[in-house]
């Protein structure tokens, strides 16, 4: 089965999202999908209530998600890691081992904006708006991700 993991800096916001969102357009038990953050401000914590409701509006629920952080392990793990912006890339990139660890690593959006590697925008301090944005940014790129599983 092939295992894919999404991650960002709090494991709350963004990452829940890509990994709620491919899941929902993958069959259950042909891919495994989980999300981590490179921050351990909110281990433990469910994802951020706006993530949770746009999420819920497209008919998606991530409310059994837990926050944890990315660890080494996790090249082990998965088989692509996907990170939303180039912060969260680079903190995966320092702790990858050897060259097949470093190569599972991708930016999520060079699926929509190949070798653009542009960052999904980080929607803490911003609106609904901001959710929305990411929501529909992270459903193109998992409908390729999807395609190509
Ligand atoms: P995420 O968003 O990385 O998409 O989960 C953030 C969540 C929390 C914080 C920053 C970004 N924070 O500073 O606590």
């Amino acid at each position: 089965m092939k295992k894919v993991l999404m991650v960002c800096l709090g494991n709350i916001c963004r990452s829940p999202l890509a990994e709620g969102i491919l899941q929902s357009k993958i069959k259950k038990d042909a891919v495994f999908v989980d999300s981590a953050g490179t921050a351990a401000y909110h281990i433990g914590n469910l994802p951020d209530k706006r993530s949770i409701e746009v999420a819920h509006k497209y008919g998606i629920d991530i409310t059994h998600q837990r926050a944890r952080k990315f660890t080494v392990k996790d090249f082990d793990t998965f088989d692509v890691i996907y990170a939303m912006d180039e912060s969260n890339y680079q903190n995966i990139l320092i702790l990858a081992r050897d060259e097949v660890d470093t190569k599972k690593v991708k930016m999520i959006l060079n699926e929509t904006h190949p070798h653009k590697n542009v960052s999904v925008p980080d929607p803490y301090y911003d609106g609904r708006q901001g959710f929305e944005n990411v929501f529909k940014m992270l459903g193109e790129a998992c409908e390729i991700i999807a395609s190509k599983l």
